[in-house]
């Protein structure tokens, strides 16, 4: 009998709701999902997306960036208190703040972001926002291997949403988070089984070629 292969370690950070991370929880529930979630942290205390974690018995930290001398400070804490779990891969999921490029040097490739609009369009915290305002037809989300700038990174997956004529932004924003929630699930689940690749601006999963 094969030994079943460890699950990839799942650091998942919030600022909110926290229904994607709820997504993942669930997900990992399964076996064959082949990930765990092994920490939730979060730039906000009180967040329902901390307890979340909490019910499902996962340990949580909060580094609160007001609590901090320095924006570099604040991201060390952050960064040593994700190390500390040992991630295979970083979830950033409604994390409202940027991380440093210290931060994703430590965790190469492996921190992922997920996003509410169809990049490269909409980047920032506007995405349902600034389509709706902009008059498109479509919309949706995506998921992306963190870089240096706001929502450029290079595209994992992506859900194409259809805007609808009466929509506000929350009824947008809700409509896109159902779609965002599956697709972030299964691209998170096929970087635990099968490895990403990243070359330039492709991503690929599965484990590297060269
Ligand atoms: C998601 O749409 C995410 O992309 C955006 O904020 C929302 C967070 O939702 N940045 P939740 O906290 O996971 O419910």
């Amino acid at each position: 009998m094969s030994t079943p292969p460890t699950p990839a370690r799942l650091v998942v950070l919030v600022s909110g709701a926290g229904t994607n991370l709820q997504a993942l929880l669930d997900a990992c529930e399964d076996p064959a999902y082949g990930a765990r979630v092994v920490g939730v942290g979060s730039d906000r205390p009180g967040v329902e997306g901390l307890a979340r974690a909490e019910r499902h018995g996962v340990p949580t930290f909060v580094k609160q960036l007001g609590q901090f001398d320095t924006r570099d400070h604040w991201d060390l804490a952050m960064r040593r208190a994700v190390a500390g779990f040992e991630p295979d891969l970083v979830v950033l999921a409604g994390f409202m703040k940027l991380v440093s490029e210290e931060f994703l040097a430590e965790f190469p490739g492996r921190v992922v972001n997920t996003h509410p609009a169809l990049s490269p369009s909409f980047p920032g915290t506007r995405g349902p926002a600034d389509a709706l305002e902009h008059g498109v037809k479509v919309t949706g989300a995506t998921l992306f291997v963190v870089d240096g700038g706001v929502d450029t990174g290079p595209i994992v997956a992506q859900v194409a949403v259809p805007v609808a004529d009466d929509d506000d932004v929350d009824s947008l924003h809700e409509r896109i988070k159902a779609a965002e929630r599956a697709m972030l699930v299964d691209a998170v689940g096929r970087i635990a089984r099968e490895g990403l690749s990243v070359e330039g601006r492709k991503v690929r999963f599965g484990a590297p070629t060269t």
